[in-house]
């Protein structure tokens, strides 16, 4: 197994992304009015819109830019045999332990990262009143019931992963969409899971969404198509701004493989808790495709008609979690500096991703400025998607859109009411310069369209 780079020390302290997050709207602990419900939260409207940018992305780099791909929304409900044939009802546990002490529960090959219920600054067993029981196997799996009768006749499964209902659509998807392999069905979609232990704001809760792809090849071609995507998806979060010496693969070691995976790479981030996966590269081979034709009878393979035979294709699946990845690019693009005296916190946000591209500022609240603001305002907001703010001081002002990652400042002042310019500011590195107001939204579109990398690279 593959052992993390040595890097230097995690870049900022978790709680201070959580501090921002809940600040600027990003955030919020879900249920917070009735004291919250343990690791479950909810979105505000920029992680709203930083998630729509993310997803965005996602699906521009697997559909919008392939021809070997198509899309699917499956259902998080789903026959309970699906789960019986794909391994999970058997397979899908952690160990768990319980503390007889502190009545809390924690993942028996975690212990290292968890914390004593009693003494917070021990792990669990490490304190001498810890009473950890024998570990048991934990099944994840979020039970639910079909109906209105509640018995083990409407037993059903909240999905743990989208893969499946992949899986189980592939005679469905051969047949609209004729592709042969290797091509990929890829899905966004909701994924729960009853964690034993969550923790570390938004990077593990039981609900969550996921972006994963399964991708269908010739049997001898699985190696190569697996290197190619660990490839491919590294080269997409550097490519929306994360800085490379914060991603590493690690392959996994045999005694960590998901029960369908033959092998697996996990992208690691350097999280501000250490290194940790952000993403899952797994070639399962056919052991989906098989199982579920075992249990459903239909046939699940592919027929290649120049060679006149039929095969069970081999599948390379790159899993990666929505709200794992914020996390990873919000951190990657937190920063705090020192301006004139002052403390400029800001997310340095790659612009695709950032949830307002430009804000429009009239300097101050008379002599037309307001007025004029709004007619830049709307023009600019029809090419990109921008905030109008004119509440407090400029420099107020600036902060705010820092803080929620706004690459463009717009100024409207005294000298744009008398020649028509305004000022355009660069959030990363605070240079203004003067505009013409007509124009504007075609140049911050064609700034938006312009390859982007990290300025903490400079
Ligand atoms: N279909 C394969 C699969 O689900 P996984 O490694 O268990 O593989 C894929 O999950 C990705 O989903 C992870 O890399 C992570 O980004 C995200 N993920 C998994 N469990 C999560 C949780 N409890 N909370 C947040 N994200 C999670």
């Amino acid at each position: 197994m593959a052992e993390a780079p040595e890097t230097t020390e995690p870049q900022v302290r978790l709680d201070e992304i959580v501090a921002l997050c809940k600040r600027r709207g990003f955030i919020f602990p879900s249920s917070e009015i009735y004291g919250g419900i343990g690791s479950t939260y909810d979105y505000g409207h920029y992680g709203v819109l930083l998630r729509h940018n993310l997803k965005n992305e996602w699906w521009r780099a697997m559909i919008g830019e392939r021809d070997d791909m198509v899309a699917l929304d499956s259902a998080i409900l789903q026959h309970p045999k699906v789960w019986e044939a794909s391994g999970h009802l058997e397979g899908f546990t952690d160990p768990l332990v319980d503390c007889r002490t502190c009545g809390l529960r924690f993942r028996a090959d975690k212990l290292e990262d968890a914390q004593c219920g009693r003494k917070p600054s021990k792990h669990p067993g490490e304190f001498s009143e810890c009473d950890l029981t024998e570990a048991r196997e934990f099944n994840l799996m979020f039970e639910t019931h079909v109906g209105p009768v509640k018995d083990t006749a409407s037993v059903a499964y909240l999905r743990p992963e989208t893969a499946q209902g992949i899986f189980i659509n592939f005679k469905n998807v051969l047949q609209f969409a004729r592709k042969k392999p290797p091509f990929g069905i890829a899905q966004i979609g909701k994924s729960f899971r009853n964690e034993i232990t969550t923790g570390n704001f938004i990077f593990r809760t039981r609900e969550f969404e996921q972006m994963e792809m399964e991708y269908f090849v010739p049997p001898a071609e699985a190696e190569k198509w697996h290197s190619y995507w660990m490839d491919e998806r590294m080269r997409w979060y550097v490519d929306l701004g994360i800085r490379a010496d914060n991603l590493t693969l690690r392959a996994h070691g045999a005694e960590e493989l998901s029960h369908y995976s033959s092998a697996t790479s996990d992208i690691e981030y350097l999280f501000p808790m250490g290194w940790s996966e952000l993403e899952g590269i797994a070639n399962r081979g056919d052991f989906d495709l098989k199982q579920h034709a075992k249990a459903s009878g239909e046939k699940l393979e592919y027929f290649d008609q120049e060679k006149g035979e039929a095969y069970v294709p081999h599948v390379i699946e790159p899993a990666a979690g929505v709200d794992r990845a914020m996390l990873a690019f919000i951190v990657d693009a937190y920063d705090a500096e020192e301006v004139e005296g002052r403390k400029r916190t800001l997310l340095r946000l790659h612009p695709k991703l950032a949830p307002v591209k430009a804000a429009v500022l009239p300097l101050v609240s008379r002599d037309g400025m307001p007025e004029r603001a709004r007619e830049i305002y709307e023009q600019v907001r029809a090419r990109v998607p921008a905030e109008y703010d004119e509440g407090g001081s400029i420099g107020k002002r600036y902060r705010r859109q820092d803080e929620i990652g706004t690459p463009w400042g717009i100024t409207i002042d005294g000298q744009t009411m008398e020649d028509g310019t305004v000022t355009l500011r660069d959030r990363d590195t605070l240079e203004q310069e003067r505009v013409p107001a007509e124009g504007l939204a075609d140049l911050l579109a064609g700034k938006l369209a312009e390859p982007w990398r990290s300025p903490k690279l400079a």
